[in-house]
């Protein structure tokens, strides 16, 4: 493999994947510069695009001597410091023992090895050599004798970009990072607009696109976790890209706690996005000889819009980010019990929701929160990970014995993160919580956040979880965290390294999610934060589904659904049938539409199987059996947006396409109906145009060309919110 270069003469570096280029240069006084990334364009070093003119107020380093053209605060550059002259967002901020906080970072060295790099005690791709290769560029600031090791991943055939900066301490004294950004992407002039993901508990990811304008733009996360509020993805596009052609570029972090993506329109009109761990509160200390490495960022760019990008990222998680042996398997179908019965049940009644689950054909039972510790409210129990045997009598090896014993798997809900200050552990423990010393604490949903900076925290917690999991047959687990990160003190770590509080939490976490999936190779694991609060690629290393939002209203779904679907795979998107009217907005929708919106997703059911009727246990019978049967095209397949749920109030339709483009499935929901109706021609797309494609449902067969550029007509329906589906079989 061979698909980093450089070049001795020019020092030019060429990135090269199936699809994409990136290059950068070495240049005077040993600067690392920015030349490009976009389409492949052959072997021609686009050097020439740097045009240095004498720009006023735009300072020269001294070693510039009287060239009064080169100045940093204009170059396009691969990792800035502060304090050298340029003005814009910077990359990286340092602060030395005397106070002092320049970092002039110049090129030193680099190699180029084989296969992918690893983070330490962080999540991030992995690729074998056949697969990918490395590239670590060494900068070197003279004074503080820190090195900044720049870290490419390039994979070819996935056509993403990795990027990380590992930064070790070489000098003799102590050193303070205060800002340390995963990367930089300098564009020189180009119009773009900013995709981003925002929204709050249950209504997560909405997409908003707008312009890019002069000054700083961003979103961010300062709770301990990625958030709801913003998500770790975002996209520069330029303006007249859509969903099937045009440049676009994608930004993922790989973690789940504090961030922040900055973009700067600069006084040249030049476009600078940095992206990495938020630097409020963050200041991280490396005496001589540490090292500190940075959560990794995958870059892809497509060149046909929006629906390529994002089957570049759902293709690259799937093969080589999410671990899990389930990643490519059938998952097991399940019922959740959260909103049939909350806190209120006994073991006859989940004994019965499995049975009635079992009798319609799903495959495990997941009991969800109050099982455990004194927990029949949220207002106590967290912490005591032992069984509530005056709910659950017998204990959980016997129900889940009995469980088992009909044919149903079954699954547990845990909150490890967390404590109540009614419960055992926090009686024994007061002090195992973040908590500011002398200071009143915040609390929400009455818990408090462990410290999980603190290794004998994390192996109470572990230990009390593992010795559940090793009393019964436990076959999935749904990690949540219910609260956003608050207090941030450790009393465990000195003065100085309460900056490194936020992140050490996220360490703390990633090491417990390490343990359990190292020790329960077999176990399925879902992650959730109140739904979607910690929907990120960090997530997706270690759990191959999130649960998508405490939102199960299928009308909701369509929008947080298709805005998870432009950064994260399909089959990640845990998705349920649940009861109506709906819990969150009081909605009303059909049986079957609840279907068709969960089956975008890893699918289950969140409701009281006992109560359903006749009629709906055989909706549900006839849609598990439809899931199992479609579940490798949500899995492997090809994804594709037809319509968008913000702007097109009348209908929202997605389509799924085998790699192989001999099968297709077109789902959605009739928004509104109309009298005396308009016909709606929806255009397919990812067929191949030669293949004749028979519709399953009426058998009328149709050229692959007909449906992308002729249409079909969505049926004329009847009634709210009817759901649309057509299947498609090549000949
Ligand atoms: C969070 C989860 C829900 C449910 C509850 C239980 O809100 O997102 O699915 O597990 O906690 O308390």
């Amino acid at each position: 493999m061979n698909c980093i270069t450089y070049n001795q003469e020019t020092k030019v570096f060429s990135l090269r994947t199936n699809q994409s280029m990136y290059q950068m240069q070495v240049r005077e006084h040993n600067t690392l510069v920015h030349l490009y990334y976009g389409a492949n364009i052959g072997d021609t070093e686009v050097t020439y695009r740097i045009v240095s003119l004498d720009r006023g107020f735009s300072g020269n380093p001294y070693e510039a001597g009287n060239d009064r053209t080169f100045s940093m605060d204009v170059l396009p550059q691969e990792y800035s410091g502060y304090g050298n002259g340029d003005y814009r967002i910077n990359a990286m901020e340092m602060e030395q023992d005397d106070g002092s906080d320049a970092v002039h970072l110049r090129y030193e060295s680099h190699r180029i090895l084989p296969g992918k790099y690893s983070l330490e005690g962080l999540p991030a791709m992995y690729g074998t050599d056949e697969e990918a290769q490395t590239l670590e560029i060494t900068l070197y600031d003279r004074i503080s004798n820190l090195k900044v090791r720049l870290l490419y991943g390039v994979f070819p055939n996935l056509d993403v970009i990795t990027r990380a900066v590992r930064m070790e301490n070489h000098g003799q004294k102590r050193v303070a990072i205060k800002r340390a950004m995963s990367m930089e992407m300098d564009y020189q002039n180009k119009h773009m607009d900013f995709i981003h993901f925002y929204g709050r508990h249950a209504m997560e990811r909405l997409t908003e696109r707008l312009p890019l304008h002069h000054g700083v733009q961003s979103v961010e996360s300062k709770r301990g976790t990625s958030s709801h509020q913003h998500n770790p993805f975002v996209i520069l596009c330029d303006q007249m890209t859509t969903e099937t052609q045009g440049d676009c570029y994608g930004f993922a972090l790989v973690y789940s706690g504090n961030f922040r993506c900055e973009i700067e329109v600069d006084q040249m009109e030049q476009t600078r996005l940095v992206m990495g761990i938020h630097p409020y509160h963050f200041t991280y200390r490396l005496n001589p000889g540490d090292v500190f490495e940075t959560p990794e960022v995958v870059m892809a760019y497509s060149d046909k819009g929006l629906g390529r990008l994002s089957n570049i990222y759902h293709d690259a998680y799937r093969s080589n980010l999410i671990r899990s042996k389930y990643m490519n398997a059938p998952r097991p179908i399940l019922v959740n019990n959260w909103e049939a019965t909350y806190f209120n049940f006994d073991e006859e009644k989940l004994f019965n929701i499995a049975c009635a689950a079992k009798e319609i054909g799903l495959d495990m039972f997941v009991l969800d929160d109050g099982w455990f510790g004194k927990r029949d409210s949220d207002f106590s129990g967290l912490g005591d990970w032992v069984v509530n045997e005056s709910k659950i009598k017998g204990g959980l090896p016997k129900l889940v014995e009995r469980i088992n014993g009909i044919g149903m798997k079954f699954g547990l809900w845990i909150e490890p993160e967390m404590v109540s200050e009614d419960s055992d552990l926090y009686r024994a423990h007061p002090e195992w919580v973040l908590r500011i010393p002398d200071r009143s604490m915040v609390r929400s949903r009455y818990q408090l956040n462990l410290d999980i900076t603190r290794k004998e925290v994390r192996d109470h917690v572990m230990n009390q979880i593992f010795s559940i999991l090793d009393s019964c047959n436990v076959e999935y687990i749904k990690w949540d965290m219910n609260r956003s990160v608050a207090n941030v003190y450790s009393a465990a770590l000195p003065a100085d390294r309460q900056g490194e509080v936020f992140h050490r939490y996220v360490l703390g976490v990633y090491d417990m999610m390490e343990r359990l999936v190292t020790r329960y190779p077999n176990l399925l694991f879902e992650n959730c934060s109140g739904g979607g609060g910690r929907f990120d690629a960090g997530m997706l290393y270690y759990s191959p589904q999130i649960w998508c939002s405490d939102n199960t209203d299928a009308i909701d779904r369509l929008k947080i659904q298709y805005g998870t679907s432009f950064g994260y795979p399909i089959s990640t998107m845990g998705s349920h049938v649940s009861v109506c009217p709906n819990h969150q907005t009081g909605r009303n929708t059909p049986f079957e539409t609840r279907g068709i919106v969960a089956s975008a997703g890893t699918f289950g059911y969140e409701l009281d199987l006992e109560k359903i009727t006749p009629e709906e246990k055989e909706i549900a019978k006839k849609q598990i059996q439809k899931y199992k049967e479609r579940e490798h095209l949500v899995q492997t397949g090809d994804y594709h947006r037809l319509t968008d749920p913000f702007r097109n109030t009348d209908y929202v339709v997605w389509q799924f396409v085998s790699k192989d483009k001999r099968e297709s499935i077109v789902d959605g929901v009739m928004l509104k109906n109309e009298p005396n109706p308009h016909i709606h021609l929806i255009y397919l797309r990812g067929l191949d145009p030669s293949t004749r494609y028979q519709d399953k449902k009426t058998g009328q067969v149709y050229t692959g060309a007909a449906l992308m550029k002729a249409g079909i007509p969505l049926p004329v329906g009847c009634g709210d919110y009817q759901p649309i589906e057509f299947h498609f079989c090549a000949l």
